[in-house]
């Protein structure tokens, strides 16, 4: 078995369960740590070994952690990284088939969850529950059930991938939820911004005070470097939050 010190958790994983959150799973704590600061109960949905969700427990960004995964394994090794650290009180972790399997009490101010990004036949999802989620029913479910386990202005942070689906999938989807309000898809800020055609125009024509100052190569390399960018890291927020009555 391997394991991952984020500070003081030792977090126990076994290859086949890792889906991205020992990678770019890791941009959630800048993110986090920008958006919400500290909030007192985070979940991770799809949490497979917990990656995502013991890191931000260790980084101070919540005091109590719930995790949710459909895979025993993963619920089994989760399971052992909460022993093994003494975090019996604070950490909570569920084998569940979407939130169909979560007691009503849990209740969360953040889900996170690098979910299964792609579109597919059944027979893939079963071959890997990590990768496909078919016909988007993975998604469906949870937007519509995650509404009863957030508290009252509680949010719900999923990372997601171009080359699965576009951002306006998941506002669409989301904008059917009547206790849920989408709120924005967004980069990390990895990278700095993109320059945008208006950008390019604007240097071209002399107008803009920031690209003047900058040279045309200097434009070029910021071209390069975005379009190698959204080729290589096609990884997306997508934010969502309870509405308020
Ligand atoms: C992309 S992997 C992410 C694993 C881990 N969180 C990471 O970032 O490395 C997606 C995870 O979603 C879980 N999953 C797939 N279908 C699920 C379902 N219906 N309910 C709960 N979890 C599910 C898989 O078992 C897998 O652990």
């Amino acid at each position: 078995m391997l394991h991952v010190n984020y500070r003081n958790i030792r977090v126990f994983y076994l290859p086949h369960l890792e889906g991205g959150g020992l990678t770019f799973g890791q941009d959630y704590i800048k993110v986090v740590r920008r958006l919400f600061g500290k909030v007192d109960h985070i979940c991770e949905f799809g949490a497979g070994p917990g990656f995502i969700g013991f890191s931000l427990l260790a980084n101070g960004l919540c005091k109590r952690l719930t995790l949710i995964d459909i895979n025993p394994e993963a619920v089994r090794i989760a399971r052992k990284t909460v022993a093994e650290n003494g975090l019996k009180t604070e950490v909570r972790v569920y084998l569940s088939d979407g939130l169909s399997n979560v007691p009503e009490s849990e209740k969360w101010d953040l889900v996170v969850s690098n979910p299964p990004h792609f579109d597919g036949k059944y027979r893939d999802y079963v071959e890997d529950v990590r990768v496909y989620d078919p016909k988007w029913e993975i998604h469906s479910r949870f937007y519509r059930d995650v509404p009863a386990h957030l508290k009252s202005g509680g949010s719900v942070l999923f990372y997601e991938n171009l080359y699965g689906a576009r951002p306006s999938l998941w506002e669409k989807m989301i904008g059917k939820q009547k206790d849920l309000k989408y709120i924005k898809s967004f980069r990390s800020r990895r990278f700095g911004n993109m320059p945008r055609a208006s950008d390019v125009t604007k240097y071209i024509k002399g107008e803009h005070g920031y690209m003047r100052k900058s040279s045309p190569q200097k434009l070029v390399v910021k071209t390069l470097l975005h379009a190698s960018f959204l080729v290589y890291y096609p990884y997306y927020f997508v934010w969502s939050k309870k509405r308020e009555k």
